[in-house]
């Protein structure tokens, strides 16, 4: 089955958001060539705090603007990095990840959370990526956030 079909199958409004991402980073962990996926929310002063993730121990904070996370919270659009040494102001979680994409999750024009995703190989993520994860960003903008 397709992640895009898993995610559908398996998110469900009853259930709290948190339960919604942590089996959603559970089924993004099997894309092929990454080390760490998870999630990053918007708190109320427009900063993003760690959500359900798999993979190694992550910064718990980011704020609005700082780093690749927190520029595409100020861009609301999706961000493709292919050499995480070459983008500054890449905030390094884990030395292990090279590259890395993220994705708005945009409910009425707000970002509410993020999609992050990030590999130990360079130029891993391309345009097919952004679009799986758009969709799988459209399907989570329909949660309480
Ligand atoms: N690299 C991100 C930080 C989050 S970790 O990759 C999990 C950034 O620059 O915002």
């Amino acid at each position: 089955m397709k992640i895009i079909d898993k995610v559908k199958a398996i998110v469900n409004n009853e259930y709290p958001l948190v339960t919604n991402l942590s089996n959603v980073s559970s089924v993004l962990k099997e894309m092929k060539d990454i080390n760490w996926c998870g999630f990053y929310l918007v708190d109320k002063n427009c900063n993003l705090y760690l959500g359900p993730f798999q993979g190694d121990v992550a910064c718990a904070y980011i704020k609005y603007g700082k780093g690749v996370c927190g520029t595409c919270l100020e861009k609301k659009e999706s961000i493709i990095v292919p050499d995480v040494s070459k983008f500054v102001g890449h905030i390094a979680c884990s030395s292990l990840s090279k590259s890395e994409i993220v994705v708005p999750i945009i409910k009425n024009g707000i970002v509410m959370a993020l999609i992050d995703i990030d590999s130990p190989l360079i130029n891993r993520f391309n345009e097919e990526d952004r679009k799986m994860l758009e969709l799988v960003a459209d399907v989570l903008k329909e949660l309480d956030y």
